[in-house]
């Protein structure tokens, strides 16, 4: 078996075939097992005294955002470089964006240049389906809008394994703002896919609609506005950030009101299973989504998920790139 084949549960061996990634909703368990043992192989590289490979030798990744970034872009930037590629980055301020430039010219550019790989970030959801047909590079989505994170769904993912084996059974809670996060998003259909039973716990005008519809997509994905039936028995805590930046006024009367409804802190952390996780995609505000003794508290994983991160980045990267060196 090459390190790019995993086995499925049928047995049979199981090739990468994605020549972008846009999310993960059209992976298959098997293929989102080759990212985790790919990932297994890229954390022992990561635990070397010299974390560098030659995979990506003589490849240039750009990584190309459009919004505030700093454990994605850098964990990305980070991954490429231990992989051996050249990394050039580019950000939205100093793109010629600000002159007008359509995307797809600008990823065209890019190409010109010399990019095999592009790793975007952008403001819009769906801007990586609208510019994939044109662009011949290797293209990551590192963030589309409210729509999609795919690299944090599976380095979130992996890190509920190294601590729970498999997700399959696990009820996850996800607590905060669902509606604006692509990071739910994509764990969503990640964590449904593994076989997880996935509660989504906000206030009512941060759920999404639909979720919960027993005919939807997710007929198994539980929906609450009650914080202590979302964290009862909860294997994993996972708190997300409350996206001001993409909210209209008036979803909540004020931050004093989210915090005191769901917050994650001590006392209903308690009600979940006394070897539950809690992770957050980051950033985080503090006594927030989390109290500050909670996030820096032995159950936390935040800086794991963050330390994983390159992991994860490192797998699709070299999965992208056709390598067989490591
Ligand atoms: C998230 C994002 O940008 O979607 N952060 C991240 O990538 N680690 C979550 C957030 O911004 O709240």
């Amino acid at each position: 078996m090459s390190g790019k084949e995993t086995v499925s549960q049928a047995g049979e061996s199981v090739a990468w075939r994605h020549h972008h990634v846009l999310d993960v909703d059209d992976f298959s368990t098997a293929e989102i097992e080759l990212v985790m043992q790919t990932a297994d192989a890229m954390k022992d590289v990561l635990s070397r005294p010299i974390r560098k490979v030659p995979a990506l030798r003589g490849k240039t990744v750009f990584t190309v955002f459009y919004e505030a970034s700093t454990r994605t872009r850098g964990s990305f930037e980070a991954a490429a470089k231990n992989l051996s590629a050249d990394v050039v980055n580019i950000t939205a301020q100093s793109s010629s964006v600000t002159k007008g430039e359509s995307l797809i010219d600008t990823l065209n550019t890019l190409e010109a240049i010399g990019a095999d790989i592009i790793v975007m970030r952008h403001p819009l959801s769906g801007a990586h389906y609208c510019a994939a047909p044109y662009v011949k590079a290797n293209l990551l989505n590192a963030g589309d809008g409210w729509h999609a994170h795919p690299t944090q769904a599976l380095l979130d993912l992996y890190t509920m394994r190294r601590h729970k084996m498999s997700v399959n059974g696990l009820k996850v809670a996800i607590v905060g703002d669902i509606k604006h996060s692509r990071v739910a998003h994509s764990n969503i259909w990640c964590l449904s896919k593994m076989g997880a039973k996935v509660t989504l716990c906000a206030p009512p005008t941060l759920l999404p609609a639909g979720m919960d519809d027993p005919q939807g997509r997710f007929p198994d994905v539980n929906v609450t506005t009650d914080i202590n039936a979302a964290l009862q028995d909860a294997d994993v805590v996972m708190c997300l950030r409350l996206q001001k930046e993409r909210m209209q006024s008036g979803l909540l009367p004020g931050l004093r009101e989210f915090t005191s409804g769901y917050q994650l802190n001590k006392e209903r952390l308690a009600l979940a299973k006394p070897d539950a996780i809690v992770m957050h995609p980051g950033p985080v505000n503090e006594d927030v989504e989390l109290a500050g003794d909670v996030l820096h508290g032995p159950r936390s994983m935040v800086n794991e998920q963050v330390a994983n991160g390159v992991a994860v980045r490192m797998a699709l990267l070299y999965l992208l790139s056709g390598s067989k060196e490591l």
